[in-house]
C-alpha cells in the first residue's frame, strides 16, 4: 500500500493518540517515524506503532511526562524526559543544544529517562537544517554479543552524524553499531523472510539465517564494532547517571513500566571553526568528489553518506510510501494493539 507522508502521517499520530498519547506527542512521534519510512528505514517507521501502542496502553511510556531542562554549564544541560515518549524528548533536547551551540560553538545535551526514540537521523538533521553539525547516539536494549561472548551484553547502541552541505543537502550518516538493527529483524519477520548469516546467532551462539531463531545480534566489524557500542553506552548512559551494559531496559520485558533510556546530542557550531560558508562549501565539494569516485566492478556510483535516503525521500514524496499491507491494516482498524510484544523476555517472538 502506498501513502502520501500526510496520509501515513494522520494513521499514526491517530492510533497513538487512541493509545493514550496527547494528540501532540502523538504528532510528535508521528513526525519521527515518518520520517524513517519516508528514507527507506522502515524498520523504524510504522512498524513500530504497534509496540509504541501497546507500551502506552499499558502505562510504560508516561502520557503526561514532566519534562525538564537544567544547563550544568555554558556547553553543558541535561533534558530528563520523564520516560514520556523518546521521540519528543530528544527533539526537544535538540532544540535547546541548537540554541546553545548557535551561542557558545558547541553544546552537549544529556536526554535521561526517555523511552525509545528511532531513527536518529531526524535528531541530527535538525541540526543540520541549523547550520550545524550534529552528533547523536543513544543506549538500546541488550542483545548484542560482545567480540568473543556468548550472551548479550551491549545494545545496538546507533551513532548518527549531520553535517550541512550548500542548497539544503547534508551528509547524513546513521548507523546502529551492530551489522544491522534489530528492526531490520523484525522488518525479515514481517514479511517472513530470511537474514543473512552475518547478522545474528541463535541461543547456541551460532549464527542463523531464521530471524524467528535470533538470540543476539552480532557487532560491526568485530571487536572495532563492539568498542564503538561501548562508547555509545559510556556517552548515553554512564555519564548521564543511567543503568549501563547488561543493566539497560530491555524493549520486550516489562511494558508497564518506563525504560530510562539515555540519548546524547553533541552539536558543534562551524561559525566557531572553519567559518560556516567555508564549511558548507567544503562539504558538498566533499559530496561531489564521493560523486566522482570510479566506481568498483558491481557498483554503479559512489554515494555520500544519506545520499541514498535522500534521494528515496523524493521518490516517496513524489511516488507515496510503500507501507507493508499488515502494518497498514493495523493502522486502519480500530485495534490499539494485539497483546503481541509483552513476553516478559528481551526478544520479541
Ligand atoms: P543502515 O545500515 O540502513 O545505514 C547505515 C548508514 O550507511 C546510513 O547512514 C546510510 O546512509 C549509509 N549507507 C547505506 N548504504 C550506503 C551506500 N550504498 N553508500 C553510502 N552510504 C550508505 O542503518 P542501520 O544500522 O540499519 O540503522 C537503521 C536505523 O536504526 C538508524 O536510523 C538508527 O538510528 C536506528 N536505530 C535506533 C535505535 C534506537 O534505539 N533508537 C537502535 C538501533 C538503530
Amino acid at each position: 500500500m502506498r501513502l502520501s507522508k500526510e496520509q501515513l502521517h494522520e494513521l499514526i499520530s491517530k492510533k497513538l493518540h487512541k493509545a493514550g498519547l496527547t494528540e501532540d506527542h502523538a504528532s510528535g512521534v508521528a513526525d519521527v517515524l515518518v520520517h524513517a519510512d519516508a528514507r527507506g528505514v522502515h524498520s523504524h517507521g510504522a512498524m513500530r506503532v504497534e509496540y509504541y501502542a501497546e507500551r502506552i496502553a499499558k502505562g510504560g511510556l508516561n502520557n503526561n511526562p514532566d519534562f525538564k531542562f537544567e544547563k550544568t554549564g555554558p556547553c553543558s544541560a541535561i533534558f530528563d524526559g520523564d520516560n514520556g515518549v523518546g521521540h519528543v524528548g530528544a527533539k526537544l533536547a535538540m532544540d535547546e543544544a541548537i540554541k546553545m551551540a548557535k551561542e557558545n560553538g558547541i553544546a552537549v545535551v544529556g536526554v535521561r529517562r526517555i523511552g525509545h526514540s528511532g531513527a536518529l537521523s531526524y535528531f541530527v538533521q535538525q541540526a543540520a537544517d541549523a547550520d550545524l553539525v550534529g552528533i547523536s547516539v543513544c543506549q538500546s536494549d541488550p542483545m548484542v554479543v560482545p567480540f568473543g561472548g556468548a550472551e548479550p551484553y551491549y545494545g545496538t547502541n546507533p551513532l548518527a552524524f549531520a553535517a550541512p552541505g550548500k542548497d539544503g543537502k547534508h551528509i547524513t550518516f546513521d548507523m546502529a553499531t551492530t551489522v544491522q538493527a534489530w528492526g531490520k529483524v523484525l522488518h525479515a519477520r514481517s514479511k517472513n523472510e530470511p537474514i543473512p548469516d552475518t547478522w545474528a546467532v541463535d541461543s547456541n551462539g551460532e549464527s542463523t539465517t531464521d530471524p524467528f531463531k535470533v538470540n543476539a545480534l552480532m557487532p560491526i566489524a568485530g571487536p572495532k564494532g563492539y568498542g564503538l557500542m561501548m562508547m555509545v553506552d559510556v556517552l548515553s548512559g554512564i555519564l548521564l547517571g543511567l543503568p549501563f551494559g547488561n543493566k539497560v531496559s530491555s524493549m520486550y520485558h516489562d511494558l508497564t513500566e518506563g525504560r530510562n533510556l539515555g540519548q546524547l546530542h553533541i552539536v558543534i557550531n562551524p561559525e566557531f571553526f572553519a567559518g560556516l560558508g567555508s564549511f558548507k562549501e567544503a562539504i558538498s565539494q566533499t559530496m561531489q568528489d564521493l560523486n566522482e569516485i570510479k566506481p568498483a566492478p558491481g557498483y554503479n556510483q559512489v554515494y555520500y553518506p544519506g545520499q541514498r535516503s535522500a534521494e528515496r525521500e523524493e521518490a516517496y514524496e513524489r511516488d507515496g510510501i510503500e507501507i507493508v499491507d499488515d502494518i497498514y491494516e493495523y493502522l486502519i482498524s480500530d485495534v490499539v494493539h494485539n497483546n503481541a510484544y509483552d513476553h516478559k523476555s528481551p526478544f520479541a517472538k
